[in-house]
This record gives structure tokens, C-alpha cells and sequence, in this order.
């Protein structure tokens, strides 16, 4: 069985909010990432609503078909949003305002009193929990006695790594995150930087249930329409686990 993909849509708000114009509509774009077999619509409200507004998260909450999975920092303000708009998954994410886009995992292992307060009022919502972390043994344990259902691995640091040595060891520290995950019955998905040239050994992994991609589907869809470039990340996947 391959992974299932989650699309994220919001570099389609990007490019909106760029001009604050009504189009490019990330609705739309979930709509096709749906046709061309996505298995969930993911979508990141940041604090400072750079992409993603709260119209397109409550419009999609009625229009998405598969799953809507919402990034979220865990802050008040947004498991308010969460309580409000029930999306089936919340991924707590970190979030820092200058960065460019989510550097690093969440720091379960730090907070984790507070991570675990979060991860109970969501669940008590019954909206499903996902924490995403660095491929990190501590992280992972943290994660399961803070009472997760999911993890996300964060696969950055294997899709920055210039050199193939540097890559095999990110890969493999992901496999082993992936495996002690398992072990402790946690779900596994994974998600950052992957694209079209780097997705297979990621997606090849047995344990990962589910990929998120954005940037790279977002910006072949600019090319090719966001259809064809779906299908063809759909195929990678396949390719991976026939
Ligand atoms: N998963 C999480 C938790 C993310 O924060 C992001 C970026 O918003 C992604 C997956 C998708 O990353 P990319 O856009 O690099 O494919």
C-alpha cells in the first residue's frame, strides 16, 4: 500500500496574497488536488495569516471531501479556531514570524506539559492529533506520553543535505524515528521539502502511512496544472511500494 498524500495548498494563497487578489483560490486548488487523487488537503492558519485566511479554512471545511488536515501553532487563539471549525486532523506545529517557512520540529521534549494540555482539549474535540517533530528519538517518545496519535517526521534536514553520505545518515535517522514510532503504536507521517526527485526513499519507508507536500506540487502545478502534477506524485508513491 502506498503512502497516502496530503496536499498543501497554501502557495496557492501565497501567490493570492501577493497581490491581494480573489485568485489564485486555494479552494479550488483543493478541489483539483482531490481529482488528481490526494488523500487529504492540509492547510497552515499562521498567525500572521501570511497564506491561508480563516474564509479558506471554513470554506474548505465544506467543500473538502477527503481530509482536512490544519497546521496549527499550539496557542489558545488557535485551538479555539480548531474547536470552532472541526477539521478531522490539527498538526501542531512550531511557529516563529520571521522564518520563512516551519524550520525545525516542534520541542515536544521542552514543553511538554503544555504540548500535552493542547493534545487533550483537541482530542476531547475528537479532532485527531498529529505533533510534528525532528526525527529524534526523545521527540518520538515525548510525543507518545503526551498522548499523540500521529507523528509528523520532519524531513528538512534530509531534503537540504547537499552530500549523498549526509542524506543516508538524515534518511536513516528518519527510518529509525519511524520504526521507534511504530513500536509505541503511533501513526507516522512525514512532511518538508520533498519533491519530485527526493520523494521515493521517503515514501518507500514501510511505517510512513502518510506524506504531506506543498511547495513542489504547488510550483509543477504553475507549470503543468494542479491535476497532472497530483497524479504524478500520486505515481511516485506507487512507484515506491509497488
Ligand atoms: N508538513 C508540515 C507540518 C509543514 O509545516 C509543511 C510546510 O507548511 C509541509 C508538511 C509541507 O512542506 P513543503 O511545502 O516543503 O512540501
Amino acid at each position: 500500500m502506498p503512502a497516502r498524500l496530503g496536499v498543501n495548498v497554501d502557495h496557492v494563497a501565497t501567490l493570492r496574497q501577493s497581490r491581494r487578489t480573489q485568485y489564485p483560490d486555494p479552494v479550488a486548488a483543493a478541489v483539483l488536488a482531490e481529482m488528481g487523487g490526494a488523500d487529504q488537503i492540509t492547510i497552515h492558519l499562521r498567525e500572521d495569516r501570511r497564506h491561508i485566511q480563516e474564509r479558506d479554512l471554513q470554506v474548505m471545511r465544506k467543500t473538502v471531501s477527503t481530509r482536512l488536515n490544519l497546521e496549527m501553532a499550539a496557542t489558545q487563539d488557535m485551538v479555539k479556531i480548531a474547536y470552532e471549525v472541526k477539521p478531522d486532523v490539527a498538526t501542531l506545529v512550531p511557529e516563529r514570524r520571521e522564518e520563512l517557512t516551519t524550520e525545525g520540529g516542534l520541542d515536544v521534549v521542552g514543553g511538554r506539559e503544555s504540548v500535552r494540555k493542547v493534545v487533550k482539549t483537541l482530542r476531547d474535540a475528537e479532532i485527531e492529533v498529529s505533533l510534528f517533530i525532528d526525527p529524534d528519538l526523545d521527540q518520538v517518545k515525548a510525543a507518545h506520553r503526551a498522548e499523540a496519535q500521529t507523528i509528523e517526521l520532519h524531513t528538512g534536514r534530509y531534503c537540504d543535505a547537499r552530500l549523498a553520505s549526509d542524506r543516508r545518515k538524515e534518511l536513516s535517522r528518519i527510518i529509525d524515528a519511524c520504526k521507534a514510532a511504530s513500536k509505541l503504536g503511533l501513526a507516522v507521517a512525514a512532511g518538508h521539502g520533498l519533491n519530485y526527485s527526493n520523494v521515493i526513499p521517503v515514501a518507500a519507508i514501510p511505517e510512513i502511512e502518510e506524506l504531506n507536500i506543498g511547495h513542489s506540487i504547488v510550483a509543477r502545478a504553475v507549470l503543468v496544472g494542479f491535476e497532472r502534477a497530483v497524479r504524478e506524485m500520486k505515481a511516485l508513491l506507487r512507484e515506491a511500494r509497488p
